[in-house]
């Protein structure tokens, strides 16, 4: 299904909760955390006022998407239940993915992300990437980077920790600059669902790569 965004209203919604977590979350004093948040804000405005196109993706499932009813049914009793509303109206529409030629075996069943905003869609954007990752109770997600990307994760359902420095809850926010290596582990009894920004120049998002820390 084509169209823009204004058309599209459970996606155009979704877009709006991701703006709104944007614009009233707090940066917890961090200067570098406070302006992530208004690039990712400005942005998304910015590309929201242009009613860009929706190319919605073959729908696609993978092991981890059991989870999925559970994540959600933790995070509407969080403060971002807003988000978690509206990801539950376009769940059906959602594309899971691995991302990698040869998945890590820590990840294997236990991992999968859906883009929601990006230069493939399903809303098109050349300067800004949004999405979801959802991971098992246990799970172990191994070192990585982001080469000239600013990431931030929002968990939205479940606790996590990074980099074994303190455990987040729903509504927390983990930020990582470029070329920060960060190592994600879920707790042991409850599905992660985060919400994730990708932010950087258009061609470094167009050829965005995962490097793994070889151990
Ligand atoms: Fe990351």
């Amino acid at each position: 299904m084509a169209g823009t965004l204004h058309a599209h209203v459970d996606w155009h919604y979704l877009m709006y909760e991701f703006r709104q977590m944007y614009r009233f979350g707090s940066a917890g004093g961090s200067k570098p955390i406070r302006s992530h948040l208004k690039a990712v804000r400005n942005q998304l405005n910015a590309e929201m006022a242009l009613d860009p196109a929706v190319s919605l993706p073959e729908p696609a499932r993978l092991p981890v998407v059991d989870w999925l009813g559970r994540a959600l049914d933790r995070g509407r009793q969080t403060p971002t239940a807003s988000l978690v509303d509206t990801i539950d109206r376009v769940q059906h529409q959602l594309a899971w993915r691995y991302g990698y030629d040869r998945v890590p075996r820590s990840l294997q069943g236990k991992y999968a992300f859906a883009e929601l905003m990006g230069p493939k869609g399903p809303v098109v954007s050349e300067r800004l990437i949004l999405g979801l990752v959802l991971l098992t109770p246990g799970c172990t997600y191994p070192s990585h980077a982001h080469d000239g990307i600013t990431e931030s994760y929002i968990c939205l359902s479940g606790t996590l920790s990074e980099n074994d420095v303190g455990v987040y809850a729903p509504g927390s926010l983990l930020y990582n600059p470029p070329n920060h290596r960060h190592r994600l582990t879920t707790g042991d009894h409850e599905p992660v669902l985060l919400a994730y920004a990708w932010s950087g120049a258009p061609e470094r998002l167009a050829n965005q790569k995962m490097t793994f820390k070889k151990s």
